[in-house]
């Protein structure tokens, strides 16, 4: 007989607790932890102890294996996150916020890879059937011979997957609503989350299909519930955009088949997440380059370069304390630039409030972004605007320096391509100065944010500063 016993359990983290308390030792979140009822031996009788061991092969290294063809989606911006395709037995988790478009996005996938002949099983415990259809139909996808269940039960789902051919790929959508017999807790909660996503998972490595789950995400960006499900699977790939544009990026936040900093971008439309093959296109779409404040960052996103425009908006503060508001970059990296800026450059903005805005709601995580970041804020600080055929990139040491960045030539050949002439970025050097022989593009070559200073300095302002308007 299982010992049936209560336990508290973080629904955030999966910290195990003894009794109830307000706050979690494990994570620090506030009244996260929750009486969950567990039957403490799950385990089957022979492996509690008692059983002498059964022998394993050890095998080396170099054996022959066969080389896992991976499945291709055929919605590349997907296919290149996963890693190139989707490895069969491996179990994906994407997570994203609510309405955000994960269903959307697992419909096309499901759809184009059963048109192609693949065996697809798509399980909502979220929705019904009909629902599920109606989706489909309204993507123009209801031709497509994807098998459809509205079930939550894993043990049914699991012996339901195990029938006739085996199955390409299976979703669940989401991992949050399945339950699993063998725990007595409520559905959701992070004991069930974490059965149900170890049965499947085990399912996927036993009979070679992937399995994609589903996770909500908090509003804090945590996947919903138990962060242990991310360290189960293969993979962790987060969708993400706000509700205010149409774009949205699949990140890969940990992948075990493949790198973690590639993109996919999509656009929601009304038939659904077409794929956008050349993201700086629709970054810049909204372009104001007549204004000061604005300077276009040529990054890079994995092996893909993106260009996007940087604003920042610098004004006199009404308030003791001056403002700093970023959004879609690193505080913390901008009170460097900030701080290198007054100690190199003399430019003190301690009276000034500082907004920082990368534009169309787009996140950069790169220091190739400082030098653009610098330009945009003298630009502001001067009232001068920028000449709009130049891209900016480079890193900002603490010494004042600009050092350079990987992948220069992408980055210039992207901007060549989106017709801009000119780059301002740190001199090549090393690999005997080759970069610039190749660059597709005139560089004004940088060696310190003083350079850059005297730059935009030189041209003054175009107009006085804006006065303050309220409202
Ligand atoms: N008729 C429509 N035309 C255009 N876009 C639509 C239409 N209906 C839904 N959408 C888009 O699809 C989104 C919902 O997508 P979807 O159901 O795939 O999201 P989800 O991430 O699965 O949400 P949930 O967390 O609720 O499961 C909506 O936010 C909306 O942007
Ligand atoms: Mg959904
Ligand atoms: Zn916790």
């Amino acid at each position: 007989m299982a010992k049936r016993t209560a336990s508290f359990i973080c629904q955030i983290c999966g910290a195990v607790h003894s009794r109830w308390q307000g706050r979690c030792d494990s994570c620090g979140a506030w009244n996260s932890i929750a009486e969950e009822a567990t039957a403490t031996d799950t385990m089957p009788a022979n492996l509690r102890g008692g059983r002498r061991g059964r022998l394993i092969a050890l095998e080396s290294l170099t054996g022959t294996s066969e080389d896992a063809p991976r499945v291709q989606v055929g919605i590349s911006e997907l296919d290149r996150v996963a890693g190139g395709g989707i490895v069969p037995g491996s179990v994906l988790l994407i997570g994203g916020d609510p309405g955000i478009g994960k269903s959307t996005l697992l419909i096309q996938a499901s759809a184009a890879l059963a048109s192609a002949g693949h065996r697809i099983i798509y399980v909502s415990g979220e929705e019904a059937v009909a629902q599920v259809r109606l989706r489909a139909e309204r993507l123009g996808l209801a031709g497509a011979p994807v098998e459809l269940a509205a079930e939550t039960n894993v043990e049914d789902i699991v012996a339901t997957l195990s029938e006739g051919r085996r199955p390409a790929l299976v979703v669940i959508d989401s991992i949050q609503t399945m339950w699993t017999d063998t725990v007595e807790s409520a559905p959701g909660t992070v004991t069930q989350v974490r059965s149900s996503a170890q049965i499947l998972i085990r399912y996927a490595k036993r009979a070679g299909a992937a399995v994609i789950l589903v996770g909500h995400v908090t509003k804090d960006g945590q996947i919903a519930g138990p962060r242990v499900v991310e360290h189960m699977v293969d993979a962790v790939l987060s969708f993400e955009g706000d509700g205010a544009h149409h774009f949205r990026i699949l990140r890969a936040q940990k992948n075990r088949f493949g790198p973690t900093d590639e993109i996919g971008v999509f656009e929601m439309t009304g038939l659904g997440l077409s794929e956008v093959a050349n993201p700086s296109e629709l970054f810049l779409s909204n372009r104001d380059s007549g204004a000061p404040g604005t300077a276009v960052y040529a990054g890079m996103e994995g092996t893909r370069p993106v260009l996007v425009e940087i604003q920042a908006l610098v004004v006199p503060t009404s308030l003791g304390t001056p403002r700093r508001a970023v959004v879609g970059w690193d505080p913390s990296r901008l009170s460097m630039v900030l701080a290198v800026l007054e100690a190199r450059c003399g430019i003190k903005l301690g009276a000034h409030d500082v907004h920082l805005n990368v534009a169309g709601g787009f996140r950069i995580s790169e220091p190739a972004a400082d030098l653009a970041v610098a330009a945009a804020l003298i630009s502001s600080l001067a009232g001068t605007v920028l000449p709009p055929d130049s891209v900016y990139f480079g890193e900002i040491s603490l010494t004042g320096a600009v050092r350079a960045v990987p992948h220069a030539v992408a980055r210039l050949k992207e901007a060549a391509k989106l017709g801009f002439t000119r780059a301002v970025a740190p001199a090549a050097k090393g690999a005997g100065g080759r970069e610039p022989a190749e660059a597709p593009l005139a560089i004004d070559a940088i060696g310190s944010l003083g350079d850059i200073v005297a730059a935009i300095a030189a041209k003054g302002p175009r107009r006085p500063a804006a006065p303050k308007q309220e409202g």
